[in-house]
């Protein structure tokens, strides 16, 4: 069993100084470490401190990324953003520094003790009452941030006879600091043991910190919610997501969607029967599934998808037919006939479903089309609708 139970003075600086290199604890100003019961830390070892400060160093990045986006969604113009960005650097010992320095959120002692999860069956049988509580501790479970439970723990959980549970919720950013009572299970009661009330923050990174003090009595101790954990395993096709970032669970990932879209042009005219139109000037092809040099679309993924064809006929007394072939099957034309010397245009769309693999294109089977570099009016395009399974 690793029991870590060190004090380090968690700021981004002293951490990125104090952790490199060749570590070592009392390089970490260790404090409320001296005058504990010889046997309460038996256990202890070396801290992960790089670990535990990176994830820190995340956190905290996140935040500042996160508040930044906001000001910016909230309609906050760039300007600001700008500046407060800059006040950042240029003042490094700003207010800021000064609110920190009281802040408990960046003065905690690491808990790192894995006993004290909620699904750890008594064997030891840990008091904290053996403890000299001193300051403000975060909770944390082999390095991963972690909570108290808000909930009854059963009897002989946490390594001890009554675990010690928050009765009471967490608190919310804007509360500040606020006070709980925390409660013992025993003997069916879930406040068997009305405990010495604790004082709790909510920091910005999504954790909490908890002063805690001497329970009333032994065997009691403070428990580690093992359910409010990231998440540690998910499946290959599922991810760890979290709403709050406390409760995180693992969730199948979508499969994204494929993006297919195509348009094309023919630049000059057509004559006759033309069995497949090369339409060379390719304006859009998301997707990579239409070939200039075949003039050929083909399904990349099985789904419905929508065609569109154009022409343009002048000036000619014939009727002029252009088709959508979809594997090798003609199912769309588009038709114009008239006799006296005029000029129109003419659109025709189809949507279908797919299966992968399908081959679209166009035929011109007969008459005259009419275009130039600039016209797009021989046209050919498409897009994927719906992707299915
Ligand atoms: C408690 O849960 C953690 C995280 O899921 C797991 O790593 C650990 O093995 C569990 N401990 C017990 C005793 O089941
Ligand atoms: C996730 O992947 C596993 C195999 O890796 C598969 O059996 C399972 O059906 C997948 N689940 C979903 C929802 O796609």
């Amino acid at each position: 069993m690793v029991v870590l139970a060190v004090a380090v003075f968690v700021t981004l600086s002293s951490c990125a100084v104090g952790c490199s290199g060749n570590m070592n604890s009392t390089e970490l100003k260790l404090r409320s470490v001296k005058n504990q019961p010889a046997a309460f830390f038996k256990d202890m070892t070396r801290p992960q401190c790089e670990q535990t400060t990176l994830q820190q160093q995340d956190a905290l990045t996140q935040v500042n990324m996160e508040s930044l986006k906001q000001k910016r969604d909230a309609g906050t113009n760039l300007f600001y953003y700008g500046t407060s960005a800059e006040e950042e650097y240029e003042q490094p010992f700003s207010e800021e520094d000064t609110r920190r320095r009281s802040d408990p959120c960046f003065h905690y002692t690491v808990l790192d003790q894995a006993w004290r999860a909620t699904n750890t069956s008594t064997k030891l049988t840990m008091c904290d009452r053996r403890y000299k509580w001193k300051g403000w501790y975060r909770l944390f479970f082999k390095g991963q941030s972690i909570q108290m439970p808000e909930r009854c723990v059963p009897v002989n959980k946490c390594s001890t006879h009554a675990p010690l549970w928050l009765a009471g919720r967490h608190p919310r950013i804007r509360d500040g600091i606020v006070t709980r009572q925390v409660c013992g299970h025993w003997k069916k009661k879930c406040c068997a043991f009305r405990s010495t009330p604790i004082k709790v923050k909510k920091c910005r990174g999504n954790y909490y910190v908890y002063q805690f003090t001497k329970p009333s009595s032994c065997d009691l101790a403070y428990c580690a919610d093992i359910n409010t954990l990231v998440c540690g395993r998910c499946r290959r096709n599922q991810s760890c997501v979290s709403r709050d970032k406390i409760n995180w669970r693992c969730k199948t990932r979508k499969v994204p969607s494929r993006k297919v879209h195509f348009f094309a042009s023919y630049p000059g005219q057509l004559t006759g029967k033309v069995n497949r139109i090369k339409y060379s000037k390719v304006l859009v092809n998301v997707g990579r599934a239409y070939s200039r040099s075949t003039g050929t679309f083909r399904a990349p993924v099985k789904g419905i998808y929508q065609f569109f064809f154009s022409t343009q006929t002048a000036n000619t007394n014939k009727k002029t037919d252009l088709w959508l072939v979809v594997n090798s099957y003609w199912v769309a034309v588009s038709h114009t006939a008239f006799s006296r010397p005029s000029s129109v245009g003419s659109l025709s769309t189809y949507m279908t479903f797919l299966r992968k693999g399908s081959r679209v294109y166009v035929t011109h089977n007969c008459g005259k089309s009419w275009a130039n570099a600039a016209s797009m009016t021989i046209t050919f395009g498409g897009s994927l609708l719906v992707q299915m399974k």
